[in-house]
């Protein structure tokens, strides 16, 4: 077919430089963001009288024909075209003869392609942020249901003071709030219209960006045309948002397949979101989660090639600038299909508490209570904290817990010490005792749940 742009040259070029030039085997899924841009750009250019309504009419009627063909099936998208823009502007020309080729009159394809992304992942940050309350509910009904469950909390990953496995479980649900206000700041900035930038310079024609815009739904325009066509932060952003989305669920799949292991055993995977070994027949392995854990790689690796990609240019557009879709549409689907995964194999697991309450009994985990105590009966904290280490140190050696000592034992250490001290350092007394504000009581964990809730309304 010959190039649309064919005029200085004959617009001739070898095979292999046309198929490494064409982009429409990854930007073809920008079709109907390209065909609504176009329509507000024929409806703007005939309320500015740059073209006559009847030919606005026909573009748009056109256009709309492509969108309704393209989503039938009825009209394939050649693969051999250039990219998405050309494909769409030279069957509308086909069919609706040379009114066809007033459609890109005070455009370019550098603005158009500029407004295709934006529109583009606007749509996927809502889809994405829908998935991400998706996961949010499922990890704060696992939490409400598991309020309760005593399980050691960890630093160093070295038992530390007793929580609950719903308070463990709500540090996820507030680090995926903060990623969807992360996408919500990031998609205010990506809501400003590029479209009437044309090439780089702007144009002569008394076009109206801002009809367009809101046509279009942005909240603005670009305020400087070259910086419209040159701009892809709105993409790095976007991968940023999402690289960290990505550290949370790495992290929560870390602790999923931990937790999966023989050695804790704290939790047990849906066997759905397990799959076996080809060789050992005891295996349930959490490859779901491994997955999750592995892809995230993949989105930082994204992100950093369209950094790279970017730094360096000079304005305005680049050829390079293509490069920005394969890399963000490769986060996005990465992203999406993750935690379409995550959510319902977080519904589906199912804690073992009896473990969880097992390895909570021991490790001593209940020592920064045993020194409370005595806070509380009016010794300084550091002489408290010394006589506590004193104890561990001693039920160590003769294989005991804190709980096993006898009172006269603790009177030895300090007079301080009463038969009320075994309730204080209760594992169940030591959670319920830590009220303060975003602590591990269930009375806490509860208000945090609520919290939640009221947040995702
Ligand atoms: N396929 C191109 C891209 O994705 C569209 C813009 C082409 N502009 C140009 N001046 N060649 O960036």
């Amino acid at each position: 077919m010959a190039k649309l742009w064919a005029g200085r040259t004959d617009g001739q070029i070898e095979q292999i430089a046309d198929d490494f030039n064409s982009s429409i085997s990854f930007d073809c899924r920008m079709y109907s963001q390209d065909i609504k841009g176009s329509m507000a750009h024929a409806a703007m250019l005939a309320a500015q009288n740059i073209i006559s309504q009847a030919d606005a009419d026909a573009l748009i009627a056109g256009l709309e024909g492509i969108l309704t063909d393209i989503e039938s099936g009825a009209l394939p998208i050649d693969q051999t075209a250039e990219d998405i823009h050309m494909f769409v502007e030279q069957v509308l020309t086909q069919r609706i003869g040379d009114v066809g080729k007033k459609l890109h009159t005070a455009r370019s394809r550098n603005d158009q392609v500029a407004l295709d992304i934006r529109l583009y992942l606007k749509d996927e940050i809502t889809e994405i942020s829908q998935l991400i309350k998706a996961l949010i509910t499922a990890v704060t009904d696992k939490a409400e249901a598991y309020a309760d469950a005593i399980m050691p909390g960890y630093t160093h990953l070295q038992r530390a003071q007793p929580i609950t496995f719903g308070h463990h479980l709500m540090a996820y649900a507030m680090m995926l709030l903060r990623d969807l206000d992360r996408l919500a700041d990031c998609k205010k900035r990506m809501n400003m219209s590029p479209i009437g930038c044309c090439a780089l310079a702007g144009t002569t024609y008394p076009t109206d960006r801002n009809f367009e815009a809101e046509k279009l739904g942005f909240d603005g325009i670009c305020q400087n045309s070259l910086d419209g066509v040159s701009d892809r932060d709105f993409c790095a952003e976007l991968m940023s948002a999402l690289s960290i989305l990505m550290v949370h669920l790495s992290r929560f799949s870390e602790e999923l397949i931990l937790w999966s292991s023989w050695e804790f055993k704290f939790i047990e995977l849906s066997d759905a979101y397990t799959t076996g070994s080809s060789i050992m027949p005891q295996k349930k392995n959490p490859d779901m989660a491994e997955l999750v854990r592995g892809k995230t790689g993949r989105v930082f690796g994204d992100l950093m090639g369209l950094l790279t990609t970017l730094k360096g240019l000079p304005l305005a557009y680049n050829k390079d600038m293509q490069e920005d879709k394969e890399s963000v549409f490769d986060a996005v689907d990465t992203v999406k299909m993750c935690l379409k995964v995550f959510a319902p194999m977080i519904a589906t697991l199912t804690a073992n508490t009896q473990n969880m309450k097992r390895a909570a009994q021991t490790g001593f985990i209940n020592a920064t209570d045993l020194a409370d105590y005595l806070v509380k009966k009016g010794m300084p904290f550091r002489s408290a904290y010394k006589i506590s280490g004193s104890l561990v140190a001693l039920c160590i050696q003769s294989g005991k817990v804190l709980e096993e000592l006898p009172l006269e034992t603790y009177k030895a250490y300090s007079e301080l010490f009463d038969a009320d001290l075994y309730q204080d350092i209760d594992l169940v007394t030591c959670v319920e005792k830590r009220i303060s504000e975003g602590g591990t009581s269930t009375a806490s964990v509860k208000k945090q749940i609520a919290y939640v809730r009221q947040v995702l309304k």
